[in-house]
C-alpha cells in the first residue's frame, strides 16, 4: 500500500514537473520584450505618400481575404484553424507534400501564389487538401501578398505570439483541473466528506460539471494555442493513430458496453457470477486503456507543447486512474475484489498469459466488434470536420 502511494507521488510529481515546464515556456513568452525599434530617420514627403499607398493596399488585401472566404479557414495570426494561420508565413520554411514526397520548402512569393492558384500542387503538412483554387485579379493577388508579408513583420508576429500565449495558459490550467479534479474528487477521503455533506446525487453532479468544464477548457485552449514546436514529427508517425485507433475503438466500445465492477456505480458486480467476462478477461480497465492509448498514439505526430499537454494529460490520468480505482476497490471491497483481481489484470493480456483466466468463444461479441468498426470509420471521416486536420497520412 505504502509502496503504491510512493509510486503515485513520483508519477504525479513527474507530470506536475512537465506541466511546470510548459508554464515556464508560457511565462518566458509573455515576458519577452518586443524587439527594440531601430533609430528611425525623419520621414520625407515621398515616404509618407508611399506609406499611405501601402496602407490602402493592405486595406484592400484584408477586404479580399474576407470577401473570398479565406478568413473562414485561416486566421490572421499564428493559430491554426482549418488551414494554417497566415501570420509568420512569408519567406519561412515549412513542411509540405509535393507529388507524394515530403519536403521542407520556403514559402516565398512564388510558393504563396502557387498555394493560391493551384493549392492541390503542394499541401502543407498536417492539413487537409480542402483549399479551393482561386483565380483572382493581379491587383487582388498583390494585395493579399502584401497582407501576408505585413503579417510576418517582427512586430506583428510578436503581437500574435503574446496574444496566443494567453491560450497556452488555458491548456495548462485546463489540464491541471482535468487531472487533479478527477483524482482529487474521486479520492476516498474527499469523496466521502463531500457526498456526506451534499448528498450523493449532488456530488455526482458536481463531479460531472468539473470534469466537463476541465475537458472543454483544455480542448478549447489546445485548439487556439500558439504552436510551440518541440520536435518535427516524421511522416511515418501519422500511421500510428491511423493504425492504432481501431484498437482504441474496440477497447472503448467493449469497455462501455460490458458491465464491470471497475465502473463507477457497478461495484456490486464483484459478487456476480459472470463478473469476469468478455473484454474484462483481457484487461479490467478497457475504457481507461482506450483513453491512454488514444493519447499515446497522438503524441508523436503532434510535436507541439499544447498537444503534448493535452494528449499527455489524458494518458496520464487514464494510467494513474487504473491504479487509483484498484487501490480504492481493494480498500473498500476487500475479499470480493481480491477474487476479481486474481482473475484479471490491468495490463492487457497479462492474466491470460499467466493462465489466471481463459478466453472462450463466448467472450467474443461480433456485434460489439462491428459497432467498434463503425465508430472508427465515423471518427476517421469526421476528424477533418471537427479537428481541422486530416487523419490520413497521404491524400
Ligand atoms: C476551405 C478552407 C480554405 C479556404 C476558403 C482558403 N484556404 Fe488557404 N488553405 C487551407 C488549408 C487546409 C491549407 C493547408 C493545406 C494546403 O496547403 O492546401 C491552406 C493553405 C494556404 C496557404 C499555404 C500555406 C503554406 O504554408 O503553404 C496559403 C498562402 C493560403 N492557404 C491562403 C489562402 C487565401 C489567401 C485564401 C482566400 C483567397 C484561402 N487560403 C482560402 C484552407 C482554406
Amino acid at each position: 500500500m505504502r509502496n503504491l502511494g510512493m509510486r503515485y507521488l513520483v508519477l504525479v510529481g513527474g507530470w506536475v514537473g512537465f506541466i511546470g515546464g510548459g508554464w515556464a515556456e508560457a511565462l518566458a513568452q509573455s515576458t519577452q520584450k518586443p524587439p527594440a525599434q531601430s533609430a528611425q530617420k525623419q520621414p520625407t514627403r515621398s515616404d509618407l505618400a508611399s506609406s499611405i499607398r501601402r496602407k490602402e493596399h493592405l486595406v484592400l488585401g484584408r477586404k479580399v481575404l474576407v470577401q473570398q472566404g479565406c478568413t473562414g479557414c485561416h486566421r490572421l495570426d499564428l493559430d491554426r484553424h482549418i488551414g494554417p494561420g497566415l501570420a509568420g508565413l512569408w519567406n519561412k520554411p515549412r513542411a509540405i507534400q509535393r507529388g507524394g514526397k515530403r519536403l521542407h520548402a520556403i514559402a516565398d512569393r512564388e510558393a504563396l501564389l502557387r498555394a493560391l492558384r493551384e493549392p492541390q500542387s503542394e499541401i502543407r503538412e498536417g492539413y487537409a487538401p480542402v483549399m479551393p483554387a482561386y483565380r483572382l485579379a493581379a491587383q487582388e493577388e498583390e494585395a493579399i501578398l502584401a497582407v501576408l508579408r505585413d503579417l510576418s513583420e517582427p512586430q506583428k508576429l510578436q503581437e500574435a505570439r503574446t496574444k496566443g500565449t494567453v491560450s497556452l495558459w488555458h491548456v495548462i490550467l485546463g489540464a491541471l483541473l482535468f487531472v487533479f479534479g478527477h483524482l482529487g474528487l474521486s479520492s476516498l477521503a474527499v469523496r466521502r466528506r463531500l457526498s456526506d455533506r451534499l448528498g450523493n446525487g449532488a456530488f455526482q453532479g458536481l463531479y460531472s460539471i468539473i470534469a466537463l468544464t476541465a475537458m472543454l477548457w483544455m480542448s478549447w485552449g489546445w485548439s487556439s494555442a500558439p504552436y510551440v514546436e518541440l520536435w518535427v514529427a516524421p511522416a511515418w508517425t501519422r500511421y500510428l493513430p491511423l493504425l492504432g485507433m481501431p484498437v482504441v475503438c474496440v477497447l472503448f466500445v467493449l469497455g462501455v458496453s460490458t458491465p464491470s465492477p471497475t465502473t463507477a456505480g457497478q461495484e456490486n458486480r464483484l459478487s456476480a457470477q459472470d463478473a469476469v467476462q468478455g473484454i474484462l478477461k483481457i484487461t479490467r480497465h478497457p475504457s481507461l486503456w482506450s483513453f491512454a492509448l488514444w493519447g499515446m498514439l497522438h503524441i508523436p505526430t503532434n510535436g507541439d507543447l499544447a498537444s503534448v499537454i493535452l494528449f499527455g494529460s489524458v494518458t496520464f490520468l487514464a494510467l494513474v486512474g487504473m491504479a487509483h480505482i484498484d487501490a480504492r476497490r481493494r480498500a473498500t471491497q476487500g475479499e470480493a475484489w481480491q477474487a476479481f483481481a486474481q482473475q484479471t489484470s490491468a495490463l492487457p493480456f497479462l492474466a491470460v498469459i499467466q493462465g489466471r483466466t481463459r478466453l472462450t468463444r463466448k467472450d467474443v461479441s461480433l456485434l460489439r466488434l462491428s459497432a467498434a468498426l463503425v465508430v472508427y470509420v465515423a471518427l476517421l471521416y469526421t476528424h477533418t470536420l471537427f479537428v481541422g486536420v486530416s487523419p490520413f497520412p497521404y491524400r
